[in-house]
């Protein structure tokens, strides 16, 4: 008895907080496409509501010393790209992910890392893509990193 009324709790707990993140998620699209109606710049002013969230080359807020080694570069050849975190890549601390992002928003490609890799990854661009592209690269310590380039 009391474990079933538990699980009811639980299962009320799980839906106040997805509604609550639905809630959060509708917020954050509002403030993208309040960015977007702005400035040509999106991802940069959208960044100011991202403090302490998502760090940038601008906004590298407390990791300030921390930039060479975790914004990730982006190289585009052609249709490859290819993102590298400049960070030694260790047990205790490694750069875990990557991920190429389109300018919609949806995401080309990802690397989970382990501490044997490099922070390297490689993309190949859907045909004729043109527009901003975003890479991000995640620190187990040092936290998620922002960049962004043009095709
Ligand atoms: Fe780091």
């Amino acid at each position: 008895m009391s474990h079933s009324l538990k699980s009811s709790h639980s299962e009320k707990t799980a839906n106040s907080r997805r509604t609550f993140l639905k809630g959060a998620l509708s917020a954050a699209t509002v403030a993208t496409v309040a960015s977007v109606a702005t400035t040509s710049n999106a991802l940069a002013s959208s960044h100011a509501s991202m403090a302490g969230i998502v760090y940038t080359k601008k906004n590298p807020g407390k990791w300030a010393k921390k930039v060479g080694g975790h914004l990730p570069s982006i190289t585009i050849e052609g249709n490859k790209v290819t993102v590298n975190t400049d960070h030694g890549m260790s047990a205790k601390h490694y750069i875990v992910r990557h991920t190429l992002v389109s300018k919609d928003g949806e995401t080309l490609g990802a690397k989970t890392f382990t501490p044997d890799d490099d922070a390297t990854s490689s993309y190949t661009l859907p045909d004729g893509y043109k527009g901003t592209l975003y890479a991000s690269s995640f620190c187990n310590k040092h936290d998620f990193w922002l960049a962004e380039s043009k095709v």
